[in-house]
């Protein structure tokens, strides 16, 4: 079998270089970093989000079972992670901005990795991101296991409908999901 020699190094890869810089990038892949256009606005939908102003960062809370079925895509890193929180952050929400159907996100440390997980048995601490097709609200986070998903961040992607506009297909339209270098206003 010519073929299979390939298969089994391209399955046990994952496993062999869990550690390396390769794999975190590996691991932090999937849907393209697209910035959000420049009238976009990025609103936290955390718990008590709004007493902290300017501080996003909120620890104890998950996205609830119920809402986790709205979840379109996730990541986790290991800790300690060698990027800043706030780089990571835009990664996962950027990520989120160039993904399909995708209108927010959450990024949290300490988040248990689920089981099975590249073959993991599970609940090793991470960094992990979720991006959903469905709006967070305060009511859609539940209390997390003590010391678990602390330093979390969210947030939902509101983007302008351009006045052009014929179909109205709810939440992102392509024409608003062109992309620009000019910092996003984050209103925690
Ligand atoms: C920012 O959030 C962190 C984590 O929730 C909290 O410990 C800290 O007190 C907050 N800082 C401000 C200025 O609100
Ligand atoms: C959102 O994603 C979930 C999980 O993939 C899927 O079942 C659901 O149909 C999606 N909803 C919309 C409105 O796209
Ligand atoms: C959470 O943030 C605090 C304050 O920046 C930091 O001391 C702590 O190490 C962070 N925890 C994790 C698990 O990243
Ligand atoms: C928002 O910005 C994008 C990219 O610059 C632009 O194409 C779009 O027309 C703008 N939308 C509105 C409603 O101004």
């Amino acid at each position: 079998m010519l073929f299979s020699p390939i298969i089994i190094a391209a399955v046990a890869l994952p496993l062999l270089a869990a550690a390396s810089p390769i794999e975190l990038e590996r691991r932090a892949g999937g849907p393209a970093i697209v910035p959000l256009a420049a009238n976009c606005t990025l609103m936290n939908p955390l718990p008590h989000a709004s007493q902290h102003p300017g501080n996003a960062s909120i620890s104890g809370y998950k996205p609830s079972s119920s809402f986790s079925s709205s979840k379109i895509f996730s990541w986790y890193i290991p800790q300690p992670d060698f990027i800043s929180q706030e780089a990571r952050w835009s990664n996962c929400i950027q990520q989120c901005n160039g993904l399909s159907g995708c209108v927010s996100a959450y990024m949290a440390y300490n988040a248990p990795l689920p089981k099975g997980w590249l073959g993991l048995p599970g609940g090793e601490l991470e960094v992990g991101c979720f991006m959903f097709n469905r709006t967070l609200t305060p009511l859609d986070f539940e209390v997390a296991q003590s010391g678990q998903y602390v330093n979390a961040t969210a947030g939902n992607i509101y983007c302008p409908k351009p006045a052009t506009a014929t179909a109205n297909s709810g939440a992102k339209s392509t024409a608003t999901k062109k992309t620009s270098k000019t910092p996003v206003k984050v209103v925690a």
